[in-house]
């Protein structure tokens, strides 16, 4: 083990020593590294798509009857996305309508939430006008609704749609137009009307839901929104009508793709989720700050400003938009902690408002093992979470040249210096992390970044090579995604249903021989033998345990020979070869 080990800091010693040349550092502005560093992304653009394409960073907000009962029922926790209660639970539609008399949010303030949004530094709010519960949270002509059904008797989506204008954030709305569960008719809600008779989703859609996506298209001024969700199998000719109303009466305002059909503007993910690679195109993660999206009592799972920076950065590296939600309690109170880590989020947003707004997605089409990186025209906005060792930040496959680069610290650019290595890129940062949750580096390029997309195995960190870059042969590639609790989803790209012979063969820049340690990350069955072989005659086979649960788990060292492109191969040897499901593995330089 000595002698590895020793051979591996040899060869890292080698790797630095290599000689490269050290570009001179050319002093530059903030201005001449990212032009116009002070973004604004305002509502006045002609350009329908631009708030979205260019804020990149908005508020969800669900707030409704069950925000009220915050997640318990007589008593019973129910343990889920807090908005789903009624339904979870079920509580009849007259005990749960009954409870509109006990909502009163007299501690809403939609000055103060706007406010908060704007410290978070998002560029828009969209809130739940009417969740799959049926009660509208504005005045209208159905009679269950806040001005009419409960003692708040206020309209406060009025009052936060005209705190949004004069804040000049965005504004839109989310209404569940499939699904309604007081509303005879309604998508999973009753299926008679009061006088015993059959109703029908027609009957819904002509009584409920047409009139009411009038309402809130006509009475709450411009909206950049109209955001329907779970469109189910609502008839097309249906979704066609809503979309139309919607083309005709607010012309700005993006439907989501949840509408159904394939009418969205714009594509939204699946709950929760930040895709490991590129996509093309508009769409949006909508994502929330624990983990329901309506407040319950006992989620305290709060993301730091870390890990929303994390997403966000991620999101748009990823070349999307990232809704976060926010679940305001019975009170009308956004949590204390969801709103302390938005706004510590949004300081440093503020710090760096090129590496949001109107940022394009990454070159490497991934993330890195130190971070991300999102670009304005030719210049990288390197977002460091993890800092290197000595300051030694390493791009692979870099191909465009670098015209200058430098650190930010203390809101200058301190210049640094690079070197070229074979496909590699080293950048010499300070030894010390110039900010927190994330330092910022910008790398100006001389043209337009090009980039060999090929994963790198890092000498300085841990590299975790996903499933998604991996080729498949004799064994299904997908990808899954199930809850935690309800409502929580998780997403994997995974493989499994091996076939005799089936690989995942993953292809590799690794920038210094020597020894990695080897885990695979899997779940399954029983005891599973996995056998590792590279281009290089390297082989390891070993056996290990396996959950249900993904979990990672060692399989020993992995000596590369030589540096440079490698491919990796994984294959199950022994056990259920159709539980076996494998979505990474990860190689991290032995000490
Ligand atoms: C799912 C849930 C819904 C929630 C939405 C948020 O559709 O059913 O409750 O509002 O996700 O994206």
């Amino acid at each position: 083990m000595i002698s590895n080990a020793r051979s591996a800091i040899v060869t890292l010693l080698a790797f630095t020593l290599l000689t490269a040349s050290s570009a001179p550092a050319a002093e530059l502005s903030m201005d001449q590294m990212w032009g116009d560093t002070k973004v604004q992304v305002g509502l006045e653009s002609s350009d329908r798509v631009a708030l979205f394409r260019d804020g990149n960073y908005g508020m969800f907000i669900h707030w409704g009857i069950y925000s009220h009962l915050g997640g318990q029922w007589k008593g019973q926790t129910f343990y889920g996305i807090g908005e789903w209660i009624k339904r979870q639970m079920k509580i009849s539609e007259t005990d749960y309508m009954a409870e509109a008399k006990n909502f009163n949010p007299t501690a809403f303030d939609a000055r103060a939430i706007v406010q908060l949004a704007k410290d978070a530094g998002m560029k828009w709010i969209i809130i739940t006008s009417k969740h799959h519960d049926g009660f509208a949270m504005f005045k209208s002509k159905h009679p269950f609704n806040i001005v009419d059904a409960s003692p708040f008797a206020r309209d406060p989506m009025k009052e936060l749609a005209d705190a949004c204008r004069a804040a000049g954030l965005g504004f839109g709305f989310y209404y569940s137009h499939n699904q309604d569960w007081t509303a005879p008719g309604g998508n999973n809600g009753p299926t008679k009307n009061p006088d015993g008779s059959e109703a029908s989703f027609d009957q819904y859609f002509r009584e409920k839901c047409f009139p009411q996506v009038q309402e809130i298209c006509t009475g709450y001024g411009p909206l950049s929104f109209v955001w329907f969700d779970t469109p189910g199998k609502m008839p097309k000719d249906h979704v066609e009508k809503l979309a139309e109303l919607v083309r005709q009466t607010q012309p700005k305002a993006l439907l989501c793709s949840r509408v159904g059909h394939g009418l969205g503007d714009y594509l939204s993910k699946g709950d929760m989720e930040v895709p490991p690679r590129n996509l093309e195109g508009l769409w949006e993660t909508c994502d929330t700050t624990n983990d329901s999206w309506a407040y319950a009592w006992y989620d305290q799972n709060w993301k730091d400003s870390r890990e929303i920076l994390h997403r966000l950065v991620a999101t748009v590296g990823r070349g999307g938009t990232y809704l976060l939600n926010v679940g305001p309690d019975g009170t009308g109170r956004v949590p204390a902690p969801a709103a302390k880590y938005l706004r510590q989020a949004g300081q440093w947003i503020q710090r760096y408002p090129q590496v949001v707004y109107s940022a394009g997605a990454s070159p490497w089409g991934h993330a890195q093992p130190w971070g991300d990186v999102t670009t304005t025209g030719h210049t990288l906005n390197l977002v460091v979470f993890d800092w290197p060792a000595h300051g030694r930040l390493l791009l692979p496959g870099l191909q465009t040249g670098i015209a200058a680069a430098g650190v930010v610290a203390g809101g200058k650019l301190q210049p640094i210096t690079w070197k070229k290595r074979g496909t590699w890129t080293e950048l010499q940062l300070p030894p010390a992390p110039t900010d927190a949750p994330a330092g910022v580096v910008a790398v100006k390029l001389q043209g337009a970044p090009k980039v060999d997309q090929t994963l790198g195995v890092f000498p300085n960190a841990a590299s975790d090579l996903l499933l998604e870059f991996a080729e498949v042969q004799g064994a299904t590639k997908k990808e899954i995604r199930w809850m935690e609790k309800f409502g929580e989803w998780k997403h994997a790209n995974q493989v499994s249903d091996w076939q005799a012979g089936g690989r995942a063969v993953w292809t590799v820049d690794v920038a210094a021989a020597g020894d990695y340690r080897l885990d695979l990350t899997y779940k399954g069955e029983g005891r599973l033998v996995w056998r590792i072989e590279t281009d290089e005659g390297v082989k390891l086979q070993n056996q290990q345990t396996s959950t249900p649960v993904y979990h990672a788990y060692p399989f020993g060292l992995l000596p590369f020979k030589t540096p440079g492109r490698h491919t990796i191969a994984v294959s199950l040897v022994e056990g259920p070869k159709d539980k076996a499901s494998l979505t990474a593995i990860r190689l991290t330089p032995a000490e």
